[in-house]
């Protein structure tokens, strides 16, 4: 009997985290302690001189970030946290609770008849159909105000910058934040990948697994095939869900109330202005991760096609 608890115990989670806490703590203190020798050694202070950890903007490059920089960025984190959540429950729940049935009426019609699927993955689509429209303005924007600039690497400088930032963020003695102006150069690398590459291979890689996608195109889906597309697209969140925690702490580990009112107040102060946009902000998201449950969803899925069992 006690044999099997212990079986239990060392194949459990819980043992698992007994093991994995203290060595990543260990690891990430070597981490640190190895950065830390790296930067008494003078060809490495030398090559954080050289490379300070940021690249130089272009000429005409705007400064700060206007307010619909904020708003965008607002209706993403909203809609992000209820896509990976919808997306988690798409991937996880075996019964799904009720099923919806596009109608094949009005502006889309289709010649095959549409696919039944669950309620969870039509609210993972209509988010995405939202998220989609964001993205689209976003970039279109981005480059229209010249913003553009701030997060797409312009220089092959930004490669040595962001290792020197890497050391610097290593060695728990931080660059100086200027992201009114300038972001670092390991930011400017985050943010290309997140919104050049990451956003399209979520969007690309989901519609290819979705209804939309024309099943019939032989040759189209010997060269993308569906289990291809489902192979990229779990992992594809995992690196937003680490993209997310990163990027939460480097906000508020970095001057808090400036960044917070860089994003939801358009200034480059210290007041709590931001600090409060962002508390609302939390409780919409949280209202709405709370409403989005059948109750409320089969109203609102049933404008547009069939709710069943
Ligand atoms: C335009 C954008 C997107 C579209 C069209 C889309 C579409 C889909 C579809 C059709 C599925 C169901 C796959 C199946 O039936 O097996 C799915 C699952 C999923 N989606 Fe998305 N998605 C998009 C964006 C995202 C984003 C941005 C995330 C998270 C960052 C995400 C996370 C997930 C997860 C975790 C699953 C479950 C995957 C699995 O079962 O392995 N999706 N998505």
């Amino acid at each position: 009997m006690s044999g099997t608890a212990k079986t239990g115990f060392r194949g459990s989670t819980w043992f698992k985290l007994v093991w994995v806490v203290p060595v990543a703590i260990i690891a990430l203190a070597l981490v640190v302690l190895a950065a830390r020798w790296m930067r008494e050694l003078p060809a490495v202070q030398d090559f954080i001189a050289r490379y300070p950890g940021e690249t130089h903007l272009p000429d005409g490059a705007p400064v700060g970030l206007p307010a619909w920089i904020g708003w965008q960025h607002f209706f993403n984190v909203f809609l992000m946290v209820l896509i990976i959540r919808s997306g988690w429950i798409v991937r996880t729940k075996q019964r799904p609770a009720a099923h919806w049935t596009r109608n094949n009426t009005g502006l889309v019609r289709t010649k095959n008849p549409p696919k039944k699927i669950s309620l969870d993955l039509w609210l993972h689509l209509s988010l995405d159909a939202i998220w989609f429209v964001n993205g689209i303005v976003f970039v279109v924007l981005l480059f229209a105000s010249g913003q553009w600039m701030r997060i797409v690497p312009t220089s092959w400088d930004i490669f040595p910058n962001a290792l020197s930032t890497l050391i610097q963020y290593a060695s728990l003695n931080w660059p100086t934040e200027n992201g009114w102006v300038n972001y670092n150069s390991l930011q400017v690398i985050a943010y290309f990948l997140t919104v050049f590459i990451a956003a399209p291979l979520a969007a690309i890689t989901g519609i290819r697994m979705s209804g939309a996608w024309p099943a019939k195109a032989r040759k189209l889906n010997k060269v993308y095939p569906v289990q291809l597309a489902r192979a990229i697209h779990f992992p594809v969140m995992l690196y937003f869900v680490l993209f997310i925690i990163v990027h939460v702490t480097l906000v508020f580990a970095t001057g808090a109330l400036r960044n917070l009112n860089h994003m939801f107040a358009s200034r480059d102060d210290g007041s709590w202005a931001g600090f409060w946009i962002f508390a609302v902000s939390l409780v919409v998201i949280t209202a709405a991760w709370l409403a989005a449950r059948p109750l409320v969803l089969r109203p609102i899925a049933s404008l547009g096609g069939k709710v069943s069992r």
